[in-house]
C-alpha cells in the first residue's frame, strides 16, 4: 500500500481506482489551488510515495525536496509547463500527463470559440440579455462565413489535428499549419498544408488557432509584430496556454483594428486578465474550460490513476513525460 497525496479533488472514478488498488489517499481539503507554502507543508506531512497534481500547481526542485520519498508526480492535464521536468529528472521522479483523453474535447471547444467569435454569438447574447434587441435588422451584428476561408494552425499535435479535421471536412475551410517540423501523417489525415514559418501562417490565415505546448520558445509566440502580420479581418483563437500570446499586445491589436477578433480560453496571468480585455466586444473569453466535459475529466482521472498504479507497482508508466 502506497501513500498518495492529491492536491485537489478530481473525479471520483480515478480516486476509486487508486483506493481499489489498495493505496491510501490524502486529498487536499481546500476548495482551491494550494499556495506554494500550503503545498510544501502538505507534502512534508507524510512520507508520500506519489503525488497527483494539477496544472495550477507549480512543481519544481523545492517541491521534490519537500517529499523525497515520492517516485512519481502524475499531472492531471495534458500540458505540463507547470512542472520543471529537468528538476524531476535530477531527482529521479517520474512525471506523467493525460494525453488523448481530452483531444476531442479541446478541439470541439476550439471550434466552438471559432464559431462564437465569427458568428458573434457572445456579443449577440449580450445584446439580447441587455434588452437591446429591438427587432431584426439587415446590418445588425454581421459576422464572417468560414467555408472557403483559411484556418492557420500553429502546432500540429493531436488537438490541432482534430481541429483541422472538423474545420476542413465539416466547415469546408482550407487548413494550413506550421510546426517545428513538417508532418506527412498529419497532412494525410487532415488535408492540411505545411507552411514553413509561423509568419507565413499568420499572413494567409483568416482564423489562426494555437495548439503548441508552452515552452521557452513558444512564450509570446504571438506578439505585437506577429499580430501586425495578420489580416485585419482575421481572428485569433487560443486554447493552449495563455503565455503563448502577449496579452497586452493582443488587447492593443483588438482595440486598434489590427485584427478583427479573438476567442481565448487561457490567459497569460490566469485567472487575471490583461487590462481592457474584458471590456472589448470583439473578444470571446472562457475560463480555461476547453477540456471540461464529464467524460474528458473522468478519463483524465483514470489515466492519472493508471500512471500512478503502474509506477507504484514497479511498472513503466503509460504516459511519461520525464
Ligand atoms: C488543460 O489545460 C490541460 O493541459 O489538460
Ligand atoms: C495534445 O493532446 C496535443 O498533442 O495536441
Amino acid at each position: 500500500m502506497a501513500q498518495i497525496y492529491v492536491t485537489r479533488r478530481i473525479p471520483e472514478k480515478g480516486l476509486q481506482m487508486l483506493k481499489d488498488a489498495g493505496h491510501e489517499l490524502t486529498i487536499s481539503e481546500k476548495d482551491g489551488v494550494l499556495t506554494k507554502d500550503e503545498l510544501l507543508t502538505a507534502l512534508k506531512a507524510k512520507p508520500y510515495d506519489a503525488v497527483l497534481c494539477l496544472l495550477t500547481d507549480t512543481i519544481n526542485a523545492e517541491t521534490f525536496e519537500a517529499v523525497p520519498t515520492a517516485k512519481i508526480f502524475a499531472n492531471y492535464a495534458v500540458g505540463f509547463n507547470n512542472i520543471d521536468v529537468e528538476a524531476a529528472k535530477a531527482h529521479s521522479v517520474v512525471i506523467t500527463n493525460t494525453p488523448g483523453a481530452l483531444t476531442d474535447t479541446v478541439a470541439e471547444h476550439t471550434i466552438a470559440l471559432m464559431l462564437a467569435i465569427t458568428s458573434r454569438i457572445a456579443e449577440g447574447d449580450r445584446v439580447v440579455r441587455a434588452g437591446k434587441f429591438d427587432g431584426w435588422g439587415p446590418m445588425m451584428l454581421l459576422g464572417t462565413d468560414l467555408r472557403g476561408k483559411t484556418l492557420g494552425l500553429l502546432g500540429a499535435g493531436r488537438i490541432g489535428g482534430r481541429v483541422a479535421e472538423i474545420a476542413g471536412r465539416g466547415l469546408g475551410m482550407e487548413v494550413v499549419y506550421n510546426d517545428i517540423k513538417q508532418n506527412a501523417e498529419f497532412e494525410q489525415a487532415t488535408g492540411a498544408r505545411f507552411l514553413s514559418s509561423t509568419e507565413d501562417v499568420l499572413k494567409v490565415a483568416d482564423v489562426v488557432s494555437i495548439h503548441v505546448p508552452l515552452l521557452k520558445e513558444t512564450t509570446h509566440l504571438i506578439n505585437a509584430d506577429r499580430l501586425a502580420l495578420m489580416k485585419k479581418t482575421a481572428y485569433l483563437v487560443n486554447t493552449s496556454r495563455g503565455p503563448v500570446i502577449d496579452e497586452v499586445a493582443l488587447v492593443a491589436a483588438l482595440k486598434g483594428g489590427v485584427i478583427r477578433g479573438a476567442a481565448i480560453d487561457v490567459f497569460e496571468n490566469e485567472p487575471a486578465l490583461a487590462p481592457g480585455l474584458a471590456a472589448l466586444e470583439n473578444v470571446v473569453v472562457t475560463p480555461h474550460i476547453a477540456s471540461a466535459t464529464d467524460r474528458a475529466r473522468d478519463e483524465m482521472a483514470v489515466l492519472a490513476a493508471e500512471n500512478l498504479i503502474a509506477v507504484l507497482g514497479g511498472q513503466p508508466p503509460k504516459n511519461p513525460v520525464a
